[in-house]
């Protein structure tokens, strides 16, 4: 709101400094005059340097607007970016709760740095703090300190001429950071409350409150279309099958749509060819890319961004029983191509393939899929990206730009015809598992298979979605990785030449065939 912070009651007022500077910024100025100077006095004792998420919080001597000053390290000016705006806030933002303390105002911080615009800055230090803040504890159920949580925090600016500018930062940054958060509890929940059918009527609640638009097949709808892959894989669990399509109309109907393709295993014990058990409650989040998927189109739709998405959540548990799926097994795809089941535990790209298929009936523009896809992806990369792979150049420029904009990180790796000789199947047209080497790339050569002349796209967030160690705006657990970089390709997508509408072509006659409604 507009207002003068050294004016502003608050419990705590939140003030970031670059490294190595004397002078204060404007807003900080008016405060450190309330506080009979107290800030420059911190800043000459040498104790607060301002070092990159450095904290140091001051209590006011005397009577002052405030009760206490809360100084952020913003690191060097030069060395500032984004990121690093995301990083301090959240930092903040946890030591304001870890006082107890419920609320506090912050002006905006770093005003003025080069190339950054103040509803950038704005949005950044919103996502920092909500993400920052973020804490997955519904299943806790002894009586938590209330006290620590923060209800409210107030982002103040004198000026009338970029108050219009940031509080669109701050709605941005407040529906990304939320619809994240929401994907990490969707991760975070256990295999048993997350199940095909519960993502189903979240779909379904979310397409009714945001005016979406949610098909869900059913298995026998499935069987009849022919998604003997999805449905292979679906054989040996209880959990009935969803396939959800959710989609999200900012332009008129003609214009084609965006495709998202999500892989959505609610819980990879591997099926027959089944896991060991370290670390397997892990594979509760083999469901994140089709949550992320989900999230997206939330905030797209929350956004009313000028685009045509659709999402599509092949969701189903990789599970072992007398019905389930064998190695050896041979299974025929939607597309009509036969597959021969390796693993049972490379169960993603067998979904993937028949909602590839089932997505391209749509006719979309471009398609980009989401998956938990490999372990061989933490070996390449590391959790440092998300592993990037596709088949064309300027769609896999498009997703490094809004990786980069987005501050999460992508990799690309390729995708050489050599590849392909690894997934030749003896007895089928294609296997399911490549051997040792290049297993991320093998699987994206798989799904390559199934995306025929289209635009693809694949996000491999096996390694990412996923954090053993906390990180500043991170917590341990689900990281809800990919929705903010999803989004931001889909708002960029309108001046990017790629996505200029193609002839409309006639509907696919086997869409139309497809198009019996789920239930409720
Ligand atoms: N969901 C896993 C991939 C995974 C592993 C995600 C670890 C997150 C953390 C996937 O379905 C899988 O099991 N992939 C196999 C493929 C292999 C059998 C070719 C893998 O990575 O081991
Ligand atoms: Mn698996
Ligand atoms: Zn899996």
């Amino acid at each position: 709101k507009r207002g003068r912070l050294s004016q502003q009651p608050s419990e705590v007022t939140l003030i970031g400094h670059f490294e190595g500077e004397k002078d204060l910024g404007e807003a900080a100025r008016g405060v450190d005059r309330a506080l009979a100077a107290q800030i420059k006095e911190l800043i000459k004792s040498g104790e607060f340097a301002g070092k990159h998420q450095q904290l140091s919080l001051i209590h006011a001597r005397t009577r002052a607007h405030t009760k206490r000053i809360l100084m952020v390290g913003l690191g060097k000016r030069n060395d500032c970016s984004l990121e690093k705006i995301r990083q301090a806030m959240s930092k903040a933002a946890q030591q304001v709760r870890d006082l107890g303390v419920g609320s506090f105002c912050t002006p905006l911080i770093a005003r003025g740095l080069r190339g950054i615009s103040p509803a950038e800055m704005a949005q950044a230090m919103v996502e920092g703090i909500i993400l920052g803040l973020y804490q997955f504890n519904v299943y806790k159920t002894e009586p938590r300190d209330s006290t620590r949580s923060i209800q409210e925090f107030t982002l103040l600016e004198e000026e009338s001429r970029h108050l219009k500018e940031i509080q669109k930062g701050i709605h941005r940054g407040q529906i990304l950071a939320e619809a994240t958060n929401l994907a990490r509890d969707l991760g975070n929940y256990p295999s048993n409350y997350v199940t095909p059918t519960r993502l189903a009527e979240m779909a379904q609640g979310m397409a009714g409150e945001l005016g979406l638009e949610c098909e869900v097949l059913e298995k026998p709808q499935m069987e009849a279309l022919g998604m003997g892959a999805f449905l292979g894989v679906a054989r040996g669990s209880q959990e009935p099958p969803k396939f959800i399509i959710l989609k999200y109309q900012g332009k008129n109907g003609a214009t084609r749509p965006i495709a998202l393709v999500g892989k959505t295993i609610t819980f990879d014990s591997g099926g027959i060819s089944i896991k060991p058990s370290e670390k397997m409650e892990q594979m509760k989040y083999d469901m994140m890319g089709g949550a992320t998927v989900m999230c997206a189109i939330k905030s797209v739709a929350q956004l009313r961004l000028p685009v045509n998405v659709v999402g599509f959540l092949p969701a189903t548990e990789n599970m072992p029983s007398g019905t389930a799926i064998k190695p050896g097994d041979v299974v025929k795809t939607l597309s009509g191509k036969t597959v021969e089941v390796i693993n049972t535990d490379a169960e993603g790209r067998l979904i993937l393939a028949d909602a590839l298929t089932y997505a391209i009936r749509y006719r979309p523009t471009v398609i980009v899929d989401v998956a938990t896809l490999t372990g061989a992806c933490t070996v390449a990369l590391g959790h440092q990206a998300i592993g990037l792979l596709g088949n064309h150049r300027g769609l896999l420029d498009a997703v490094k730009r809004a990786s980069q904009a987005a501050g999460e990180r992508v990799w690309e790796l390729p995708l050489w015809e050599e590849y392909y000789d690894q997934i030749k199947s003896d007895i089928a047209d294609i296997k399911n598992v490549g051997g040792r080497g290049a297993g991320t790339i093998t699987a994206a050569a798989f799904l390559s298979k199934f995306v025929g002349d289209y635009p693809w796209a694949h996000l491999d967030i096996a390694s990412t979605a996923w954090a053993d160690e906390g990180r500043p705006y991170t917590p341990r657990g689900v990281t809800g990785i990919g929705v903010r970089l999803l989004v931001r390709f889909l708002m960029d997508s309108k001046t990017h030449p790629l996505f200029k509408p193609l002839p409309v072509l006639k509907p696919d006659p086997l869409l139309s065939r497809s198009r019996n409604k789920g239930h409720g």
